[in-house]
């Protein structure tokens, strides 16, 4: 088969290392892919979010499979384009990625159908939002409805604080038409995990469980980011919080989807809050994600070109999920000063001495023929392990191998799961 891959991050990389191994697949591009998809794939200079570019070169290459790795492009609509030219493509259609694209649907849909979350409401109305505000108690989260990048949740501490990113979002725009409505959330605490399962409109399928560090410093201190690294399985998901999961959260909002004729197929992320051993759905993702891709993957046995053609065909029923024993962490190096300003061109070294460990690139590019900089997170390097312990001595010793000016990771990566067993 041919294949085409959207996106150009360390989990395209990743995603594109593994179905490379596919027995399906005997070419695959990537648009617009990066330095690591590049030795592995033939990238072409399309931008992911350019439906109609896309749709040509597909029909033109006879593509027979399309996977979507961002968000942007599915709550855009690439999939019904897609499925209009009968082209075959992976992820959920507009209506079902509305689950990621909009906050308030994906509150009003868990409402409707019990599914376990934080309360929420919804405003327009930057004076109602207001008012409604002085009856919360602190903290809270202040949301922008819309897709904002990662940047559109504000967690506020105090009343003034809150006030201020509602204004930010209703009244100043500054995630623009994403900010058109604001979702103010009760605070939940706890520990968060990541749940990825595979959809075929019917039938869900987990993925290995695995926790992402969000915030930019160890011991979870500083900015959120994309990521800073994250590791698989979580502990923090016990087999019995794994089967509530599966069925009083994923299950249901898969059924409840189809009930309201959005059919959803493709990857559904549910990032989760864990506290006493009860999980609540924190967001949906319409998409793997990243970088939890980069340590699940290489966990993962079965072919992934196969599972995703059964998505398709509605037949994942019929499959089989087979998963490695070994852990796996993944650290990610980024430019130094992320997530704010940094600076771009770094050379990086040593990427050919490592042995132990899959290096996927994120913010790359060839420059003069050497590898370098062009973006925030730079690198993920994932490690495998027989268990948690042994896949972050691997993972890091591997990292020391690896360097550019003012780099940048964590040391704490995969730290709450030592000690602890499934
Ligand atoms: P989201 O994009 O909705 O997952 O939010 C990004 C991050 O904000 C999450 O990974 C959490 O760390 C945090 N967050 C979001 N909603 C809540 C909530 N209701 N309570 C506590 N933390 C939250
Ligand atoms: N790791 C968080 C995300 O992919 O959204």
């Amino acid at each position: 088969m041919k294949i085409l891959l959207f996106g150009s991050g360390g989990r395209e990389h990743c995603l594109a290392w593994k179905i490379r191994q596919s027995r399906h697949c005997t070419k695959l591009f990537c648009a617009p892919g990066n330095a690591g998809t590049a030795q592995i794939a033939e990238n072409v200079a399309i931008n992911a979010e350019d439906i109609p570019a896309l749709l040509e070169f597909s029909l033109k290459e006879k593509i027979d499979l399309t996977v979507v790795g961002p968000e942007n492009p599915l709550v855009a609509g690439i999939v019904d384009e897609f499925e209009k030219k009968g082209l075959k493509i992976f992820g959920p259609k507009k209506a079902a990625a509305m689950l990621e694209g909009s906050k308030a649907f994906a509150k009003k849909i868990m409402r409707k159908y019990c599914i376990p979350t934080a309360e929420a409401k919804e405003f327009v109305s930057a004076e109602e939002a207001l008012a409604y505000l002085q009856r919360q108690k602190m903290p809270v989260v202040v949301k922008a409805d819309g897709l904002a990048a990662g940047k559109g949740v504000l967690i506020c501490g105090t009343l003034p604080e809150a006030e201020k990113a509602v204004k930010k979002i209703l009244l100043e725009k500054e995630f623009g038409e994403a900010g058109a409505k604001v979702v103010i959330e009760e605070f939940l605490e706890g520990e968060e995990a990541s749940f990825l399962a595979f959809c075929d409109g019917k039938t869900v399928k987990p993925m290995a469980s695995s926790q992402d560090h969000k915030r930019v410093f160890d011991n979870d201190k500083g900015l959120n980011t994309g990521g800073m690294g994250a590791y698989s399985p979580a502990p923090v998901v016990t087999k019995k919080i794994e089967l509530e999961v599966l069925q009083g959260i994923m299950q249901k909002i898969i059924d409840a989807m189809k009930k309201e004729g959005a059919e959803y197929k493709g990857v559904l992320y549910a990032g989760l809050m864990i506290k006493n051993g009860k999980a609540k759905v924190l967001e949906f993702n319409a998409r793997f994600g990243d970088p939890e891709t980069q340590v699940i993957l290489p966990r993962m046995e079965s072919d992934l070109v196969e599972i995703m053609l059964a998505c398709i065909e509605g037949k994942l029923a019929e499959k089989e999920l087979e998963w490695k024993k070994d852990a796996c962490t993944g650290v990610v190096l980024a430019s130094g000063g992320y997530p704010e300003n940094y600076e771009k061109g770094k050379e990086i070294f040593g990427l050919e001495k490592v042995e132990n460990a899959f290096v996927f690139q994120a913010g790359t590019k060839i420059e003069n023929g050497k590898t370098v900089t062009s973006g925030g997170r730079v690198l993920v390097v994932s490690a495998l392990g027989k268990n948690i312990e042994e896949s972050i001595k691997n993972a890091y010793s591997e990292v020391k191998k690896i360097s550019f000016e003012k780099m940048h990771y964590r040391k704490d990566i995969g730290r709450k799961a030592v000690g602890k067993k499934r």
